[in-house]
């Protein structure tokens, strides 16, 4: 077994473990580049969210987003037409605008093409490909298909908004599995958007610091370069603390890139209509996966 391989069949054992996972920057800088991604682009992702321009309801928040598609069938990942996004109380999502239909900015191919932000769909899908996980309802588990929607994010606090990196407080993200990684940061203070993972008894919507804290099974704190958090989105909620500005005179921001995995919706789930397998016509994007065999996945 060679090192990359032996790498991720280990932080797979540790996510099928822990139902979550955490990987260091530093590590995943190594893995990205071993599945191919350049000096140029791991560079570029640090600055690619300085492109962000809007978001549809939160005012201290600039968002693109994109759908990719796993497909095991042709062992590729692929760019899918833009479909408007939406997240419910059904998804055990609490917030203002849950319900609604929001339409993003489109992830354009400074990010798609970047060649680090291809190898993270190549590592997550090797992370969680033939991993069992707790149904959610209403999606179809009989589907070998994966629907992945790409968040790209710039939460900002000034002196006059707050920045949330996760207003709707104690959450899932309506997904099988989540994967947060980490661009960086501009003037942010040590405590700020730690990560807590909740028990699923623990209560949707509350605040972080409100939470229960025999609920708490775990904290990550995403401070470097490409720390990357995995989580079984429907095993764990999570709830995000808020973000402060070290100097209060200027503007803080926070970067990061959220990939929301799913089975396809079924019928009588509320994203059916806007779960699209086809292609994105404009903007495509095309990426080969692997996975690891059967007998490194047992032996990681
Ligand atoms: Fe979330």
């Amino acid at each position: 077994m060679d090192s990359l391989t032996s790498e991720i069949a280990e932080i797979r054992s540790s996510y099928v473990r822990d139902r979550l996972a955490f990987v260091p920057g530093e590590r995943m800088v190594r893995i990205v580049q071993a599945l191919g991604a350049t000096d140029e682009d791991l560079d570029r992702l640090v600055t690619v969210s300085d492109a962000l321009e809007s978001d549809p309801t939160l005012p201290f928040r600039k968002t693109r987003t994109g759908r990719f598609g796993f497909d095991p069938g042709a062992m590729e990942v692929r760019r899918l037409e833009f479909q408007p996004f939406m997240l419910s109380t059904e998804d055990d999502f609490v917030r203002h605008d849950a319900g609604q239909v929001r339409v993003f900015d489109e992830i354009r191919d400074d990010l798609q093409l970047n060649t680090a932000l291809q190898a993270l769909f190549v590592f997550k899908y090797m992370v969680f490909d033939g991993m069992a996980v707790e149904h959610r309802p209403k999606l179809d588990y009989d589907s070998d298909r994966w629907v992945c929607t790409l968040l790209n994010v710039r939460t900002t606090t000034t002196r006059d908004l707050i920045g949330e990196p996760a207003l709707e407080g104690v959450h899932s993200d309506g997904v099988d599995h989540t994967m947060t990684t980490y661009l960086g940061s501009t003037n942010m203070t040590e405590d700020s958007a730690v990560t807590f993972l909740h028990e699923m008894d623990e209560v949707n919507g509350v605040r972080w610091h409100e939470t229960d804290p025999d609920l708490v099974r775990a904290r990550a704190q995403h401070r470097d370069f490409l720390d990357t958090c995995l989580i079984v989105d429907h095993e764990l909620k999570h709830s995000v603390s808020t973000l402060h500005a070290a100097d209060p005179d200027r503007p803080a921001t926070r970067d990061l890139l959220a990939f929301l995995t799913r089975r396809p919706v079924g019928g009588g789930h509320h994203s059916y209509e806007f779960d699209s397998p086809a292609p994105h016509s404009t903007l495509p994007m095309t990426v080969a996966l692997s996975t690891l065999d059967e007998s490194t996945r047992t032996a990681g």
